[in-house]
């Protein structure tokens, strides 16, 4: 998809922010970087690892309730084979939170020996949260911080100022806006970000992004994506994506005057029944790819 490819992502905007993260390394112990359980690999931002330098960091797969269980299991073995810790969270329901708190004392175990043998009882850990936009940020600071606060959109001439967050007793987190990075050198990252939702889809052209999407699940998810859309696997297993969303918004009754599908109708379907999980728990990348995670 050569568009995916090309989009530039408000430049100016991501360099401040870039900056303002480094600068604000100093005041911190470790670093949360949240990602989509569906994509771990995909929504992991390459050129993160350069911003955070080597400061402690974890893992967060947020949206576990949208991903497929087995496949987040397999990947927080692969994170813990790397040495990172991972937890799997679930930021609707509050599920897997509890871990957080834990597994950043664990992270941090031997630094906070060191401030006890220095008669530093009991000081403030303080943890930045990172992560591309839409992978739950707010949702997670609000979650542990218990309130709600207004969400400021990640879009260009916005910041979002950083703000510190008590999530517990000598515990705070800071917050940052997400930053995607200037372009995709993988095309299947822009096409997965794009499938979850992190990609306007003003800009894209959303009907073959669904024909493209059609054709993974019926390479990968065959039997979830027949029994949402009531179509026989046969009769799809040679079909290009655009002819699986034909058949997709034909069994939909989604035509037109003439009897054509309405196949922009089909693909905002198909997209938003995959982004709500409607489709089923499905994660996209796989815990292979663990190791290509920079991080
Ligand atoms: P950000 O700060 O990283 O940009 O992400 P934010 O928290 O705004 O979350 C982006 C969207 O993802 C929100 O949906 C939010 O509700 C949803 N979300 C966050 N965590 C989870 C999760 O663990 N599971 C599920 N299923 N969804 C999650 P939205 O449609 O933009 O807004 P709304 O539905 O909250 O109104």
């Amino acid at each position: 998809m050569e568009e995916l490819k090309n989009i530039q992502w408000f430049p100016g905007h991501m360099t401040r922010t870039k900056r303002q993260i480094q600068s604000q390394l100093k005041l911190i112990d470790a670093v949360a970087v949240i990602l989509d359980a569906r994509v771990p690999y995909s929504s992991c931002n390459p050129d993160l690892r350069g911003i955070i330098n080597n400061k402690p960091r974890m893992v967060i797969l947020n949206k576990c309730d949208m991903a497929d269980q087995n496949e987040t299991k397999k990947w927080i073995k692969a994170f813990k084979d790397r040495g990172i810790y991972a937890v799997a969270v679930d930021c609707k329901s509050g599920r897997g939170l509890n871990m957080f708190i834990p597994t950043v004392k664990n992270l941090l175990a031997d630094k906070i020996k060191s401030w006890e043998s220095k008669g530093m009882t009991g000081r403030t850990i303080k943890v930045m949260v990172v992560g591309i936009p839409n992978v739950g940020k707010s949702s997670f600071i609000n979650r542990m911080a218990k309130q709600n606060r207004a969400k400021v959109e990640d879009r260009p001439g916005v910041t979002r100022g950083n703000q510190w967050f008590t999530i517990g007793k000598g515990f705070e987190l800071l917050d940052t806006p997400g930053v995607l990075w200037h372009k995709f050198d993988d095309k299947q990252v822009g096409e997965r970000l794009a499938y979850i939702g992190s990609v306007k889809d003003e800009i894209l052209d959303t009907e073959h992004l669904a024909g493209r999407l059609l054709e993974y699940l019926r390479d990968n998810n065959m039997e979830q994506l027949c029994a949402r859309y009531k179509i026989d696997g046969e009769e799809i297993a040679d079909l290009q994506g655009y002819e699986i969303l034909e058949a997709v918004g034909k069994k939909r009754g989604m035509l037109i005057t003439g009897g054509e599908v309405n196949t922009e109708r089909a693909a905002a379907a198909v997209l938003d029944e995959f982004r709500n999980a409607t489709l089923g728990k499905i994660t996209l990348d796989k815990a292979e790819e663990c190791k290509y995670v920079k991080i």
